[in-house]
Order: C-alpha cells, then structure tokens, then sequence
C-alpha cells in the first residue's frame, strides 16, 4: 500500500517491485531517492550525475560540500573506480554486504563526479544490503547516499523520521521497515598497510581488528586523515582565488555565474561560468571541475563573481572560502 506522508508531498512506497522500478527511474532521471539501507536511511543520486549530487546537498540543506560514501554492489563494482590494496580486499570480502566503509584512492578516468568525492583523490565506498543492493544492480552504477536527515539532525532509521525531516524536500522514500544496524558504518583506510578508523560504526572496531590480524590506529583530533572535508588544504588550488571579485585584473582567470560578467571579463585568462542562468544546483556540480580546470590554465588568480548565500550558495561559498584561505592554515 502506498503512503502519502500528511501535509507533505513526498511518496513513501514500501521496498518492493514497484518501489524498486519507482526508485530506479527516479534516480536515472537524476532526482535523490531516500532508500533504506542495514545501517540508516540513505538519500542516494546517481554518483555519476553532478546536478542529482547537487540535489542531495540542496535536500539536505547542508552548508559545505562534504564527500558522501558511494554504494555499491561489491568489489567488482567498486573496482571500476576506485584500487583496492590487500588488506582493504580483505576486509571487503569479509564484511561485504555490511556495515563497512572503505576509503580507496580513484582509479585514473573514472566516472565518481567530484562532487561525490568533494574533489579528493580518494573516495568511501561501501556495499550495502537488502534493498539498497537491488537497487544499485538494477541502475548497474553506485549512487551517492548520506544519510536521510537534514543537515545537523540525527541520522533516520525509519521512512518515517526520513519524511518528517526531509518530505518538503524530496519527492520519493522507501520504506524497508526499521533498519537492523541502527548507526552509521564504520569507516577505515588503510595506508602503507595501517588501518586508520576514520569513524567508529556498525563493525566493530574488535571484529576488524579480528579479521585483519592487527589493531586499528585511532586517528588523532585534528589529523588530515579524520575529516578530509573540513579542510581548507584540500581545496586549495595553486591559483590564488580572489572571491566577490567586480573586475579583472591582469593575468587572472575568471570564475563566473550568472548571465552578467564583471569588468574587463574579456581580458581573462580563461573564463568558465559555473551557471549562465544562476543555477545554484548547476554551478555546485561544475564547481570542483571548474576550479580545477581553471587552476591548470596556470593562471595566478582567479577571481571569482559574487555567488548568493541562499540554497546552495552557502555550500559553494564555504567551498570557495575554504580554497581562498591563507595557506598552511586549516
Ligand atoms: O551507514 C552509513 O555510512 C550511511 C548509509 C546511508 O550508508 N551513510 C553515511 O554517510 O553515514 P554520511 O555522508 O553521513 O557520512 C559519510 C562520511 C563523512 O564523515 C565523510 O567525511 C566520510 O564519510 N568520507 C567520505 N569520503 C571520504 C574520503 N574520501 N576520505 C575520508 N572520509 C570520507
Ligand atoms: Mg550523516
């Protein structure tokens, strides 16, 4: 029987025929699904689409960009992005279908847009089970998924909790029953054959530790390797970035949106606008492509036209912030 959540426009279907064809056209179309998965609620996009990534962003009300995990079916899946060494091999091929995430460097001409990876060289990737499995085989590529929530609320373990924080937003959820694990995955990575846990979950810490034969490094606060995603460093390009620029000066590049460019626009060393129609959803999923296209026309600058703070605008402005941040700081 089909739900419709009262005074919200979103359709809750439970997990199914019909709700797996529902989901699959929807999230080929590029809109964000909530779907359930063993450890919470998942808000999944096609992660080879920018524009549905973007939507998660936008659903979630989320003020930065950070990297979201990419699900898949299995190791085979997995492997046409990203390089598994040894032992995160092993840990995939025990706890997979499961409650783990691996963070993986990508492979060289993947597919991952990079808003899914919030441009880092690395991506998090787990196989989940149950509807979420089916779902990923049915589409035949990984979808992008956090957790269902608003941004700042605890994660859903129900298509109930997920319509009430997010039903204005979304269009589509789930309904798989109460998911069994009840917290978010673990996430480890393994570097020169240390595995860093990244964040305590559904594994335990004792049954990797198991597996792998070796104890697991906590990451210490602070430490690159913890929160990738608030880091300025990561974002920095090797141009100088001049935000809410109102003209070019000599030798810059040129980051724009919007119909209008600023002054001297035509001098620019290379110009790229990130929505000619001042697109929020647009511009975030060029945003890591753009900087970095721009950075390689080995410009010193680049200035970038005012962005709005509302929708979006809040997260690409944090993003560009973070990139315009005096260097050697974090
Ligand atoms: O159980 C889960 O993991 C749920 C379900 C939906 O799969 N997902 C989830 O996603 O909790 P999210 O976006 O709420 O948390 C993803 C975490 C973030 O802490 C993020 O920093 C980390 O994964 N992460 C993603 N990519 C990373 C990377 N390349 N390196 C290090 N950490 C990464
Ligand atoms: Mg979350």
């Amino acid at each position: 029987m089909e739900a419709v959540s009262p005074a919200r426009k979103c359709r809750i279907l439970p997990a199914g025929p019909d709700a797996l064809a529902a989901a699959r056209s929807a999230l080929l179309a590029g809109e964000a699904v909530a779907i359930p998965t063993e450890t919470v609620y998942g808000l999944a996009a096609d992660a080879t689409n920018g524009e549905a990534v973007a939507r998660i962003f936008e659903s979630k009300q989320r003020p930065s960009f950070n990297p979201l995990i990419c699900h898949v079916t299995g190791i085979d899946m997995a492997e046409r992005f990203a390089r598994f060494d040894p032992l995160s091999r092993k840990l995939a091929e025990h706890f997979w279908p499961g409650a783990l995430t691996l963070v993986l460097p990508l492979r060289e001409g993947h597919a991952i847009h990079p808003l899914v990876t919030a441009g880092l060289d690395t991506v998090a990737v787990r196989a989940p089970q149950g509807f979420g499995a089916e779902l990923i085989a049915a589409i035949g590529r990984p979808l992008a998924a956090p957790s269902a929530n608003r941004s700042g609320r605890i994660s859903p373990t129900t298509a109930q909790a997920v319509a009430d924080s997010l039903g204005d937003a979304i269009s589509l959820v789930i309904d798989g029953g109460p998911t069994t694990v009840g917290v978010e995955s673990t996430i480890v990575k393994v570097e020169d054959g240390v595995i860093h846990l990244l964040r305590p979950g559904g594994v335990a810490a004792e049954d990797i530790e198991a597996v792998a034969g070796k104890t697991l490094q906590r990451a210490q606060a602070g430490s690159a390797i913890q929160a990738p995603g608030m880091l300025a460093s990561h974002y920095a390009p090797n141009a100088r970035m001049r935000l809410n620029a109102k003209d070019i000066e000599p030798g810059e590049a040129l980051l724009g949106f919007g119909p209008q460019r600023i002054a001297g626009a035509e001098k620019a060393r290379a110009v790229l606008v990130l929505s000619a129609t001042g697109d929020l959803v647009e511009a975030a999923a060029n945003l890591f492509d753009y900087m970095g296209r721009l950075d390689a026309s080995g410009a010193a600058c680049i200035a970038v036209e005012p962005i709005p703070e509302h929708g979006l605008g809040e997260a690409i402005n944090d993003r560009l912030r973070r990139a315009a941040a005096p260097r050697g700081q974090e």
